[in-house]
């Protein structure tokens, strides 16, 4: 949890910077005030949570212009700044070691439809402020803590999990951190919290109050709930401050077992996109590549995305390198009058083996296969594997590695051996 002298230093820098904004806009004649939102202004913040500065610009600038304007303002706080373009354009810093995000919105109403999706968010704060008290503070930042150890607090594209302002609301709802646990280790099936309407279908269903056509709870996807219902089981059978504790770097053990199995590695150059662009691509990879050797019905083991600063791997974990120089074809049964034609097509192909023969009622023929070495279909059929946009472009210069030495000593190798919940936080004995 955050000393005070830490939320006191965080508090400074926040009001320096929101001073200088104001002074600016007036300078500049704009209609616009400036309003400290996210987890610092309603007391929920983290030891490294950012600080969120929105511009509220009035309705009467055009989008373009508040963007401009928004990025301008900005820029004269920050000139090295990098914008950030998500839904909408902002400028991200890092002062003394905390990150700082000015994001231009528009000055909206509760329920009243909104012009971008980042307008909403000072209505959020003003929500929380009005209701989170001193007692459900502390029960947020358990929670955060809790799902932030179980990787699963964030709702980037990257976690796909609870957002700060979600697991505000989940207090709000279960009203401490215990009864959501309690909860969440009794729950079959999806969590949906007010939806009266049972107008959406993902995972999890939380209505947002300031806005109640939208699902706060939209990014968490069903293996981060499915995380988070095992996690609170263990958490009640043996509760324990451990589960709060989160290592940043808790680096990668090398586990040193033999697995006797194959491994292949698709490393392709990073693109330079934000995190909320690539991961969703890295993850349809690794799903696309899944599904290709499911088709090939190739023994599949374990498929397991890793991205680096300049690379993004995934790794394939196989029974074996490679299919049998033969290849069986089951044809129809032998009451089908097609019985005929698929025994001359197979009978005259140069690839036959041996055959034909009746099995359970169905004629097969057994063919050679051409190619049987896992690297090669991989390399065969990269092109018509969809990676996403920007991954795509990038496949030239894709390639498919098998040295079984090399991938062992990858970092992408070792984090693959590292998986694990820590659903038993407190129980380290678990351990082997
Ligand atoms: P943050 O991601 O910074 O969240 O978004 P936070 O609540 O401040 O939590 P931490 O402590 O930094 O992790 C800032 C605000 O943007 C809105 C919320 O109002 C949030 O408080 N937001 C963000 C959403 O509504 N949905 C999101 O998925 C992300
Ligand atoms: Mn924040």
């Amino acid at each position: 949890m955050p000393d005070e002298n830490e939320k006191r230093n965080k508090h400074a820098i926040a009001d320096d910077i929101m001073k200088r904004l104001s002074s600016e806009i007036e300078k500049r004649g704009i209609d616009a005030d400036t309003v400290l939102v996210g987890s610092l202004a309603r007391g929920t913040a983290l030891k490294n949570s950012d600080v969120d500065i929105f511009i509220r610009f009035s309705r009467n600038y055009e989008r373009a212009k508040m963007e401009r304007a928004g990025l301008d303002l900005g820029f004269s706080i920050f000139p090295d700044a990098t914008p950030k373009y998500a839904e909408h354009p902002y400028i991200s810093s890092v002062v003394s070691g905390t990150k700082v995000d000015i994001v231009p919105c528009y000055r909206i109403e509760f329920n009243t439809p909104k012009i971008s999706s980042v307008d909403r968010t000072p209505l959020h704060t003003q929500y929380m402020k009005e209701r989170l008290t001193g007692k459900s503070i502390e029960e947020v930042i358990l929670t955060k803590l809790f799902l932030r150890k179980q990787g699963i607090y964030g709702s980037e594209l990257k976690t796909e999990g609870f957002s700060g302002y979600v697991c505000e609301l989940l207090i709000l709802h279960f009203g401490t951190f215990y009864n959501f646990m309690e909860q969440m280790s009794r729950l079959s099936g999806r969590l949906v919290i007010r939806d009266n309407v049972k107008e959406f279908h993902s995972p999890v269903v939380i209505i947002d109050p300031v806005d109640l056509s939208r699902n706060a709870g939209a990014a968490v996807s069903n293996d981060s709930l499915s995380v988070l219902k095992t996690a609170s089981k263990f958490f009640l059978m043996f509760p324990s401050d451990d589960y709060f504790y989160y290592d940043e770097n808790p680096g990668t053990e090398p586990v040193k077992h033999e697995r006797g199995t194959y491994l292949l590695a698709l490393v392709i150059e990073r693109p330079d996109i934000i995190d909320d662009i690539l991961f969703p691509q890295v993850h349809l990879t690794r799903k696309k590549l899944g599904e290709f050797a499911e088709n090939m019905e190739l023994p599949l083991l374990n498929i397991f995305d890793h991205v680096e600063e300049k690379t993004v791997t995934v790794l394939m974990e196989f029974a074996s390198p490679s299919l049998p120089s033969i290849e069986k074809r089951t044809g129809p049964p032998a009451g089908n009058m097609n019985v005929v034609s698929f025994i001359e097509k197979h009978m005259n192909s140069p690839d036959f083996v041996r055959g034909p023969f009746v099995e359970n009622g169905r004629i097969v023929i057994e063919v050679r296969r051409k190619i049987t070495q896992f690297r090669d279909i991989f390399r065969n059929n990269l092109e018509n594997i969809n990676f996403g946009k920007n991954l795509n472009r990038l496949k030239p210069g894709a390639s498919i590695l098998d040295n079984q030495e090399e991938i062992r000593k990858s970092d992408a190798y070792r984090a693959f051996l590292s998986v694990k919940s820590p659903f038993l936080s407190a129980r380290k004995d678990f351990k082997k």
